[in-house]
């Protein structure tokens, strides 16, 4: 997708689409009152009618005399009260469907002209660009030659601002290209399907991102990982006959020329300081850790099979770390971001992990395997030991971790643990920001206590209540040498039914946390 940005009139620009806002109880924006007069009247007539304005309502109207453009299509805002980013992104949403959907090839849109409090034109641009790359995804990995996948046509796209806001917009649409393009890294590896989307496959495509983005990249093997003692990892690697990989990706952003400061938020302004400071030198890296379980049967605890294909899915927090890698990389942010991704399967087989089992991981804990479909945390665990190398500024891990963060928060939120307030702060205002929102759900020591294992320091599941809660406890004892904080991405990485597919959330929210902190 083509973006960038024109100042003239709208009545006067030639386009295949131009978009226009319009509140509800008939209040139009600038730009649709300028382009209603130019129309004699014809958008305050079908606003009296038929258009009411409804956040994310839309109408084509085409055949017009008296504009440039080839259709005009109107988008609902709401109420001009209340009128905030969130409408904002979701009429970008709706206008860019409409758009498709006429099959236009480019389209002028006017909406982020109108000035938000705490949205500036920057973001304001970021988001547009964002709910392009998002509205015009299309999966095409695996089907036949007969029925290609019908590619929305859009190509183009100009934001209509002011001209001394035209240099912000562009800015921030490079940023949204940026993003969009890893959410796209993350939905086509999430999508694929488990026979062929293996840890393998993960580390080739690891290997192929970092020859394109220039970063650096190792890819270490079962031997290599042995070596390593990850005795926890390697117990859920053992049960496939996939073999496992240990993915290391390093971007470092520190050895380019820093670019031209941009005056920063109050949100960015507490990421900064959240993710600096106390852990280690200003060029400490951020370290994201994924997890990559290609495929999740539950092992010997073995899931159910109604719904078992939706854990192809179970990698989604790696596909996050290699979006996110993705976006940093096209940005060139001038920070230093490592990826890390231990990927294997989770199956049932004679060599599989049975519930009574101990494991001994990296850091020398050992944990009582009580049930084996809580495997996203055996990997992680010896990942989190792993990161202590890098002496990271901090670390975010991102999985799809329990089914009982899905009950807690649904699809909306993602779960958001951390005992730092200061991180906790800093990432859930850059989620709101990228509108890939988190929660922030409770860490208190005394969850801990459901971990107590009769026969190893820990046990692999604190019980029902609070499963969410317990799952991040048992990570929180690997990562005490930084700072930390635990995405369960379970709710919020794909959607079911009908529309099932992966989302590409949070490269959204990991990629503008790494951007309030150049
Ligand atoms: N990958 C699943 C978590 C999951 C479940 C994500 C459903 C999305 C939808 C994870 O490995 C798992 O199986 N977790 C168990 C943990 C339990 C055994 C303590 C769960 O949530 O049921
Ligand atoms: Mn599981
Ligand atoms: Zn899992």
């Amino acid at each position: 997708m083509d973006f960038s940005t024109q100042t003239s009139s709208p009545e006067k620009i030639k386009t295949a689409a131009l978009v226009v806002g319009v509140f509800a109880d008939g209040v139009l924006t600038p730009a649709a009152d300028v382009v209603d007069r130019a129309l004699a009247g014809a958008i305050r007539d079908v606003v009296k009618n038929e258009f009411k304005a409804r956040p994310g309502e839309t109408l084509v109207l085409r055949s017009l005399t008296g504009v440039a453009a080839q259709r005009v299509v109107l988008v609902g805002l709401g109420p001009q009260p209340g009128y905030t980013a969130k409408v904002l992104a979701s009429s970008y949403r709706a206008a860019l469907q409409a758009v498709v959907a006429t099959g236009a090839a480019e389209a002028v849109l006017t909406l982020a002209a109108l000035p938000i409090e705490g949205c500036d034109v920057r973001t304001r641009a970021r988001l547009l660009a964002i709910a392009a790359g998002d509205v015009t995804y299309r999966y095409d990995g695996t089907f036949g030659k007969r029925e290609p996948v019908v590619r929305p046509k859009l190509a183009r796209l100009l934001l209509a601002v002011d001209k001394a806001d035209a240099k912000e917009a562009e800015a921030g649409m490079a940023q949204g290209r940026a993003i969009a393009n890893g959410m796209t890294v993350a939905k086509d590896l999430g999508n694929l399907p488990p026979n062929i989307c293996t840890p393998t496959y993960l580390g080739e495509t690891a290997k192929k991102m970092a020859r394109a983005l220039k970063f650096r990249v190792e890819v270490l093997d079962r031997r290599q990982i042995e070596a390593l003692n990850m005795g926890s990892f390697l117990s859920v690697a053992r049960s496939s006959y996939e073999a496992p990989k240990f993915i290391v990706m390093r971007y470092e952003g520190s050895k380019l020329a820093p670019p031209v400061k941009a005056p920063r938020g109050k949100a960015a302004a507490a990421a900064a300081a959240a993710a600096g400071g106390a852990a280690g030198s200003a060029n400490a890296p951020v370290v994201l850790v994924g997890k990559g379980i290609t495929f999740d049967s539950g092992g010997i605890s073995i899931k159910p099979a109604s719904g078992m294909d939706e854990m192809k899915y179970d990698m989604c927090g790696a596909a996050s770390v290699f979006g996110t890698l993705s976006a940093v990389a096209e940005m060139q942010l001038p920070i230093d971001v490592i990826g890390v991704v231990p990927a294997c399967e989770n199956m049932p087989s004679g060599r599989a992990n049975k519930p009574g089992d101990v494991v001994t991981s990296m850091s020398g804990q050992t944990i009582e395997i009580l049930n084996t479909d809580a495997e996203g945390r055996l990997i992680l665990c010896d990942a989190l030991t792993y990161v202590e190398r890098f002496k990271p500024s901090c670390v975010i891990d991102i999985a799809t971790l329990t089914g009982a963060c899905v009950t807690a928060l649904g699809h909306v939120n993602t779960g958001l643990f951390t005992k730092d307030d200061a991180l906790a702060d800093a990432l859930t205002a850059v989620s709101r920001q990228a509108m890939d929102p988190v929660w922030r759900l409770p860490m208190d020591d005394e969850y801990q206590d459901q971990l107590k294992s009769n026969f190893a320091d820990m046990a692999n599941i604190g019980g029902p209540p609070g499963g969410a809660v317990t799952a991040a406890c048992f990570l929180s004892r690997y990562a005490k040498a930084y700072r930390w904080a635990h995405l369960d991405i379970a709710g919020t990485a794909w959607r079911s039914g009908k529309d099932k597919g992966a989302t590409g959330r949070p490269v959204p929210l990991l990629s503008q946390f790494l951007i309030s902190l150049v």
